[in-house]
């Protein structure tokens, strides 16, 4: 038997058409479009791709797109005062600064600048904390996407034992916030984690975000269960050519699981659309509104 193939292609698109139809209410109800800044330091071509995505598709959906490019020797105090500003300017319900930064600026003294009602990402402690907190919260929109496409498996996740690998503050760490929320079991395993083949088979729900191309083989997964991978590797491919992996050996997994994400294909395109329905919920949660419709 093979797994389903979780599209995220197409659960991607479906969620793009509620955001264009919500931003298009929210701008009659605010008067003005809702408004996404992106700010991109240096000229690393994996981030001006990313960037430039998101301000397409910012425009694409009814919003207002504010792009900021800084040249590589921009100095923390100067990224600082331009974040402290966009946090201030009322047209801007949200501001994205694209990570890595930089060596001479601290992203964690970045991140603390940004307004938490604009925090489109999910990073800010504040945000973080109200997660786990059990609180209303902007949450970071790559585990948002991981849930989205399980829920699209399962209608409910409530009892089922789920396994996050990795436990970054940008993927792990809030995605088991999310999956407990959803009344899942979870266990976040790590590099450091006995056992890990043998902790990864214990998941109904396997979710690896653990940055090593491939590590996830065929008999670690229970057989049925639902696999999202989460890694972007480039490794070396036929003829000389790089070529993109997940984290889960794709070929061997898709004949043991129930359903799999593949790379690319998966997770990659729900957290650009995550970010711009964050983008609504920021939006709307300023102005005094109700959440916007995106389920
Ligand atoms: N760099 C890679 N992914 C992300 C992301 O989701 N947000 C930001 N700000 N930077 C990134």
């Amino acid at each position: 038997m093979s797994a389903k193939i979780i599209d995220g292609r197409a659960i991607a698109n479906e969620l793009r058409a509620k955001v264009a139809i919500e931003a298009k209410l929210l701008t009659r109800k605010l008067g003005r479009m809702p408004g996404l800044a992106v700010v991109l330091v240096g000229d690393n071509p994996a981030s001006e791709v990313y960037v430039r995505n998101k301000a397409r598709l910012s425009v694409d959906l009814g919003m207002a797109s504010f792009e900021h490019k800084l040249p590589v020797t921009t100095s923390e105090a100067e990224l600082l005062e331009l974040v402290l500003t966009l946090s201030a300017d009322l047209k801007i319900d949200g501001v994205l600064v694209q990570l890595p930064l930089p060596k001479q600026i601290d992203p964690a003294r970045i991140l603390n600048a940004i307004s938490p009602a604009k925090d489109v990402d999910g990073f800010t402690p504040l945000n973080a904390g109200k997660l786990a907190s059990g609180m209303p919260a902007l949450a970071p929109c790559t585990p948002l996407g991981c849930v989205m496409l399980v829920k699209n498996v399962h209608r409910s996740l409530a009892g089922l034992e789920a396994v996050v690998v990795g436990r970054s503050s940008v993927v792990g760490k809030p995605l088991a916030q999310l999956l407990l929320a959803e009344n899942a079991t979870v266990t976040i395993a790590h590099s450091k984690t006995k056992e890990l083949p043998a902790v990864c088979r214990r998941a109904d729900l396997l979710f690896v975000a653990i940055g090593k191309p491939e590590l996830v083989r065929g008999n670690w997964i229970k057989p049925g269960a639902t696999v999202i991978d989460i890694g972007i590797n480039r490794v070396p491919g036929p003829a000389g050519k790089p070529r993109v992996v997940g984290d889960v050996a794709f070929e061997e997994a898709v004949k043991v699981a129930g359903a799999i994400s593949p790379v690319p294909g998966g997770v990659g395109p729900m957290t650009v659309a995550c970010l711009l329905a964050n983008t609504l919920r920021a939006a709307a949660m300023r102005a005094g509104l109700p959440p916007p419709k995106l389920d």
